[in-house]
């Protein structure tokens, strides 16, 4: 009986994630979100995130710091092994057939913590909060950054929601 039951869950289970991936939405890359996101007058996200870390995370797997530490562990070249772009990442965190124009020089892009933008970025959809979030955008809370942000990482700092947002921090003073 309880294992009819667990069964019936797991097959519950992979019905619920077919459908889900039924209507998936593909990485578009930052060259993108640039075209509308770079205004000054609307918090310039583009060039703020060129200025934060998310923007640099591949060049610090070239960096002297990961070469000595894929030296002690075996790793040939950190910025080729999947166990550290997962992170440093977008391009390789995500499924090959979902990547459309993203790049993997982009490091951590706009779309590890907004969703995958193929489907909310056209300007119809962006301009409805509720349309955009129902197209794929995300605005994004502390568990976004804990899927990164955690002990996994071998460099990880004890991670602040709130002070580690306030230094990434791109809002837009137009909005109400
Ligand atoms: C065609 C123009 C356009 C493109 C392309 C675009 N956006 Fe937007 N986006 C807007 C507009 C317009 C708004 C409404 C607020 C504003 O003026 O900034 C908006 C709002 C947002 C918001 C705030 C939503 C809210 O209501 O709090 C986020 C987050 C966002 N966009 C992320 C992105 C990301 C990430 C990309 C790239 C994948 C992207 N956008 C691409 C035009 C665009
Ligand atoms: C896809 C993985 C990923 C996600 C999601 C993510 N980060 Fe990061 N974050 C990184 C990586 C990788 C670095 C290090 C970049 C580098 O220096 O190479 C980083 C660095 C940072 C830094 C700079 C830390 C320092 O040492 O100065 C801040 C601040 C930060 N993240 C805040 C956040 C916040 C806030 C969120 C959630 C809203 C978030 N991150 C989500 C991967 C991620
Ligand atoms: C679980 C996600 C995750 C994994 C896996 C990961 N990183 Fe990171 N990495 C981060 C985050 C997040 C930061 C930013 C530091 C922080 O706030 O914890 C970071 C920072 C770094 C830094 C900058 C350290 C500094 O303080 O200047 C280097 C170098 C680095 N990682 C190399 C690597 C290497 C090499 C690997 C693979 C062996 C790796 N990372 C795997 C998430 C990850
Ligand atoms: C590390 C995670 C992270 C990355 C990378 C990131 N954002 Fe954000 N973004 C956030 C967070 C957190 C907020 C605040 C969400 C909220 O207010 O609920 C935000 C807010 C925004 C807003 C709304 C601003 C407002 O005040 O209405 C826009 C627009 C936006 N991001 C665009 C972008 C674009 C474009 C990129 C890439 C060029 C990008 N973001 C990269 C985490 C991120």
């Amino acid at each position: 009986m309880q294992i009819k039951k667990n069964l019936m869950l797991v097959c519950l289970a992979l019905f619920v994630a077919a459908s889900a991936s039924a209507q998936t939405f593909k990485y578009v890359g930052a060259d993108k979100c640039k075209i509308c996101h770079n205004k000054p007058a609307t918090g310039e996200q583009y060039a703020k995130w060129q200025k934060d870390l998310h923007s640099q995370a591949m060049k610090s797997l070239s960096s002297q710091a990961s070469l000595d530490y894929a030296k002690k562990n075996g790793i040939a070249d950190p910025a080729k092994e999947a166990k550290c772009l997962k992170c440093h990442s977008t391009f390789d965190a995500v499924a090959a057939n979902l990547r459309g124009g993203i790049t993997q020089a982009e490091g951590v892009s706009c779309e590890s913590c907004h969703g995958a933008g193929s489907a909310y970025k056209s300007p119809v959809i962006m301009k409805s909060k509720e349309q955009s979030l129902k197209n794929g955008l995300i605005l994004p809370t502390k568990e976004i950054c804990l899927q990164c942000h955690n002990k996994e990482n071998p460099f990880h700092k004890e991670f602040n929601f709130e002070t580690f947002s306030a230094k990434i921090a791109h809002p837009n003073p137009a909005a109400k």
